[in-house]
């Protein structure tokens, strides 16, 4: 069942989890600000919508995505670049509430690598490879890479890989922490269903919460973070899902929730 008036991405259901797959093979899905604004368009209805509990971004074989649109952007000023809107979009992308799978495989290179650190988790063919080459092109990363990759990996490996612009395969990718996990190729999008599947089973306000209260560990200080854990916490057991989960462990059952 696809979601309509897209031109550069495909919408997709799957029982509670929908998939957003980039569509420009002829640009490698590489991010023009069209492409931003429906990405941004989906997942926030997606993230609306009761019945999804978790939402997978992918593109093709060949390319996840191979960064923000060169094309589109190279002849522009300073100041065509902060009216055009490049940047804006991508953090009501960072703000949806529910847990955001990215499935990897080929290029994802600047933007498209900005873009999977966005995502919760980063699940990548062996086929991948990572890599933020701005510094070649004479710019910097420009949609989230400079922070996510210090805060992924710590500054030394970051700053090796920004200031390189070194492409990272998928095995290293693993080995560093940029991404969860590395399957083969031919079985990333069942993988990948498989997990969101997962996720999107369990309780909708818990999912929410818990993806907050992590959000908070990379914006607040320790105290705060836990005192922000805490609410969270609390406000959950004005849930029926939180009665539904704990009678059924008691019951010896799986909980049936009903996402509310
Ligand atoms: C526009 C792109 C593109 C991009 C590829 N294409 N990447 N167009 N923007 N980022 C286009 C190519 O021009 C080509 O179109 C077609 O896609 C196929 O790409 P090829 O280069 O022919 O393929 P291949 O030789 O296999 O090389 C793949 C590649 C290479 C290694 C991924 O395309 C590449 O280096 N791309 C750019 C990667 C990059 O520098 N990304 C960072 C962008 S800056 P034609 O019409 O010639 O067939 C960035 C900033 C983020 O992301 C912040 C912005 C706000």
């Amino acid at each position: 069942e696809g979601t309509g008036g897209y031109r550069t991405i495909r919408v997709e259901r799957r029982d509670r989890v929908a998939w957003i797959h980039l569509d420009r093979p002829e640009a490698l899905n590489a991010l023009n600000v069209q492409l931003m604004r429906e990405v941004v368009a989906a997942a926030t209805e997606l993230d609306g919508d009761d019945g999804i509990g978790a939402i997978v971004v992918t593109g093709s074989e060949r390319a996840f995505a191979a960064g923000a649109d060169i094309k589109e952007m190279a002849t522009k000023s300073t100041a065509e670049m902060r009216a055009d809107g490049h940047f804006g979009g991508w953090a009501a992308f960072a703000a949806v509430r529910k847990p955001v799978i990215a499935a990897v495989s080929g290029y994802a290179l600047g933007g498209g690598c900005e873009l999977a650190l966005m995502c919760d988790i980063i699940l990548a063919a062996d086929s991948a490879t990572f890599g933020l080459p701005e510094l070649s092109l004479g710019v910097i990363p420009g949609i989230g890479g400079t922070q996510r990759l210090v805060r992924a990996l710590g500054y030394p490996k970051a700053a090796e890989i920004i200031l390189t612009g070194r492409r990272v395969g998928a095995e290293e990718a693993e080995r560093i922490g940029l991404i969860s996990r590395v399957v083969p190729a031919d079985r990333l999008l069942d993988e990948a269903q498989e997990m969101a599947a997962s996720i999107a089973a369990k309780s909708l306000p818990a999912l929410v919460a818990a993806k907050a209260a992590m959000d908070a560990a990379l914006e607040m200080p320790l105290a705060e973070g836990i005192a922000l854990e805490t609410e969270h916490f609390t406000a959950l057991f004005d849930t029926e899902d939180q009665q539904e989960g704990m009678a059924a462990f008691s019951e010896k059952r799986e909980p049936r929730f009903r996402h509310r």
